[in-house]
């Protein structure tokens, strides 16, 4: 048996599932433990375009199982429709893909909720992708919530129901029909329900392949609070979301090139002029649940090694780095200034994060398009001292870099 994790080490969009798509080849099980469908996975195959919210991206690998844990939130109607668009693109689920029923589920009323409390002036915006996933959470933490276990069983749903609207003061009139509805989908799920901890104890000497969802800058503890998801991104998130206890032999940390964020927070090394948009554009930077045009900016070390950290990152996957071509001199983020002193630790407060001054370090670009080369050594010159500046900032080694979205635009070293 092996285990390999994928996390994003930033705040997300680090084009993860491309990472999980060239590594699910050898895995025989992936399986996603935290998050919703605010995740945005884009996957290219065959020229084809491929979005995943919610089903782990390794589905496009024929036998492979796809699991869902725990710790993962379910809106049940996104779900069915996003199994709908990938079963009409031939993709087939039975026996392959499956659902723990401790997951919780997002309600239409959660989606309410968050777009009310990202209009609400009385609280912080968090830019959230509008989904639900805070209130979902917090609803399993208040023990208010609604697991997709419960819809199979008629009174207890509508009792799970009734207790959760009358916890956020919600009309009760729409219980009965809403709990119709969640029967409804939950008869199309049924047949992915499966106590997920069993199959690990069940199946010992196989490889699993775990896939985060956005980045360690968002977990709701270790990211840039409050302007976080609401779900554990890091490394220690995977026992408690997927119930797999053993060891995680490799953490495949996934960074970008440059850096992005979408929604609010600080972003010390964000680009507010053109080379930001040259990124912006060049790299596609616009999200793929929302379509909002992402922030951009350099690649922050000091962030990086925080989050190499939290993850215990092992090997590095660099992504993206055909976008930086063309651009003349390319900035790296290599300590942080804060009241003109010099702080060795990534700050714990979004208020000093936002006040913090970057300091980089300034490397020559190339204008070579790298987008087919396959080879590292056939990089150019300086996009090669890139990566290798990366590596000794990290102290941690590349084995993987991104040259385009198509799993042959990979280079393994
Ligand atoms: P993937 O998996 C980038 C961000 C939102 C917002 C904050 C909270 O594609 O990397 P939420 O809706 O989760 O309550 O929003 O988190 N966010 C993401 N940013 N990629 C994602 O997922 C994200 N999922 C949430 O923009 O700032
Ligand atoms: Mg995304």
């Amino acid at each position: 048996m092996s285990s390999t994790a994928v996390l994003g080490c930033a705040w997300g969009d680090e084009a993860k599932a491309k990472i999980v798509d060239v590594l699910a080849k050898d895995a025989d099980f992936i399986i996603r433990f935290q998050g919703g469908n605010n995740a945005g996975h884009t996957i290219k195959f065959n020229d084809e375009k491929f979005v995943f919210h919610l089903v782990p991206a390794g589905i496009l690998y024929p036998g492979k199982i796809c699991v869902l844990g725990s710790g993962v939130v379910i809106d049940p109607f996104a779900l069915i429709t996003e199994i709908e668009g990938l079963k009409n693109k031939g993709i087939n689920f039975e026996n392959r893909f499956f659902i723990d029923p401790r997951a919780h589920i997002v309600l239409p009323l959660h989606k309410e909720l968050d777009g009310n409390s990202e209009a609400n002036n009385n609280h912080t915006k968090i830019g959230t992708t509008k989904m639900g996933i805070g209130p979902c959470y917090a609803d399993s933490i208040a023990r208010t919530g609604i697991r997709f276990g419960d819809l199979y069983e008629e009174e207890l749903l509508q009792e799970r129901l009734t207790n959760n609207y009358y916890y956020h003061e919600y009309s009760q009139n729409g219980v009965q029909a809403m709990a119709e509805n969640l029967m409804e989908a939950g008869k199309i799920l049924q047949p992915y329900l499966k106590q997920i901890p069993y199959m690990w104890k069940e199946n010992k000497d196989k490889n699993l392949l775990f896939e985060g969802a956005q980045g360690t800058l968002l977990d709701v503890n270790y990211g840039t609070y409050p302007f976080v998801t609401s779900s554990h991104t890091i490394a220690g998130g995977i026992a408690i979301g997927s119930g797999f206890t053993g060891k995680i032999d490799k953490v495949i940390g996934v960074y970008k090139s440059y850096y992005t964020r979408v929604g609010e927070g600080p972003f010390p090394t964000e680009l507010l002029d053109e080379t930001g948009e040259q990124i912006r554009i060049q790299g596609n930077e616009y999200g793929s649940t929302t379509g909002r045009p992402r922030r951009c900016g350099w690649f922050d070390a000091v962030a990086a090694n925080y989050t190499a950290m939290l993850n215990g990152v092992d090997e590095i996957a660099l992504t993206l780095l055909d976008v930086l071509s063309g651009i003349e001199t390319l900035n790296i983020c290599i300590g942080y200034r804060y009241k003109g002193q010099k702080i060795h630790e990534f700050p714990y407060s979004t208020k000093i994060l936002a006040e913090i001054v970057p300091e980089y370090i300034q490397l020559p670009g190339w204008n070579e398009d790298i987008s087919s080369i396959t080879d590292f050594s056939k990089l150019p010159e300086n996009a090669r001292n890139y990566a290798a500046t990366v590596e000794d900032l990290l102290g941690i080694k590349i084995t993987i870099v991104s040259v385009g979205a198509e799993r042959r635009q990979t280079i393994f070293r």
